[in-house]
């Protein structure tokens, strides 16, 4: 970023550079459009609803690394949630997050309110297709399309070079992946590989509603995954006894309801029968407590 941006950046008691803050669209354009100007430079943009944990500043870290500006988006979505999910509950901590920001060394936040996002009169939203349809969006029904529809807002306001994602939320990746690519959008979707505790568990926002005890049991989600990946490393080609495998392993846990054990192609999203070609999507997702928890690893079949 440039000398006199970094010099202007706020500077508070604990001596750290904290990002500028802009919370409308005029003032997020007025702070990409004063940032540096050489040819080819490079935004990267990090888009997350806040609550930020270690996945979300190792999406951070990386787009600091490799772009000339990096932007960080936090925003709640409404538009993503279903009417009985958390929205209202959805944890916010906005001075936290600006903190864990700028100690990624992000440029700017892009932190905007839902009535700047959708005013009055909003209509239009992006259905991405058959990629939208299996894993989450069998029971979030609209959830993608919440998603496409704010990534693709976000895209137009920050018109970045490069995106960065997680790779813990397959689907989205895939999704996004999708959107960008039919609508055209002049950006790299980077997919980063998840952040876990030292046990396994994916970081998620949402760990932050489990007891001690449904922290402990959460883990068999990684486990059910490690196993199958195994399985299918050493050569097991029945996808059914493969998500038979996951489904009882998850169903050992009492406080663990399990949702669904499924396997995709990872960029379609489509079921896989047979695992003989190339790598699978092994994907999980349970409910422990008030946590709807998802999970998910890539196997390589031998010779895939
Ligand atoms: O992954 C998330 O946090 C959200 O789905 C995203 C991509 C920021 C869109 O609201």
């Amino acid at each position: 970023m440039s000398k006199s941006m970094s010099a202007s950046r706020e500077r508070r008691d604990d001596g750290a550079n904290h990002p500028q803050v802009a919370r409308t669209i005029p003032e997020i354009r007025e702070l990409l459009a004063a940032a540096p100007g050489k040819a080819g430079a490079v935004t990267g943009l990090v888009p997350t609803m806040g609550s930020l944990h270690e996945g979300h500043l190792s999406l951070a870290r990386r787009a600091v690394e490799e772009c000339d500006t990096s932007v960080l988006s936090i925003f709640i979505n409404p538009i993503q949630f279903g009417v009985s999910e958390d929205f209202d509950s959805y944890p916010a901590d906005i001075d936290g997050d600006l903190e864990l920001a700028a100690s990624a060394g992000i440029d700017l936040v892009f932190a905007p309110s839902a009535a700047e996002m959708y005013p009055p009169g909003f209509e239009t939203s992006i259905d991405a297709g058959s990629v939208a349809e299996g894993l989450c969006g069998q029971s979030r029904p609209g959830h993608f399309q919440g998603v496409a529809t704010v990534v693709a807002k976000l895209f137009n306001i920050i018109r970045p070079g490069r995106a960065y994602f997680g790779q813990k939320d397959a689907q989205q990746l895939a999704v996004v992946r999708r959107m960008a690519r039919d609508l055209d959008y002049e950006v790299e979707i980077v997919a980063c590989p998840t952040v876990r505790d030292s046990d396994g568990l994916a970081l998620s926002s949402r760990n932050a509603y489990l007891s001690a005890e449904e922290r402990e049991q959460a883990i068999v989600l990684f486990e059910a995954l490690s196993l199958a990946r195994k399985a299918v490393e050493s050569g097991e080609t029945s996808a059914a006894r493969v998500k038979r495998m996951m489904r009882k392993r998850i169903a050992e846990n009492y406080l663990v309801e399990y949702e669904y054990a499924r396997i995709a192609d990872p960029d379609t999203i489509q079921p896989v029968e047979k695992i003989t070609g190339g790598p699978v999507l092994l994907a999980v997702a349970a409910t422990i407590g008030s946590a709807r928890l998802i999970d998910n690893v890539i196997a390589t079949p031998p010779g895939g």
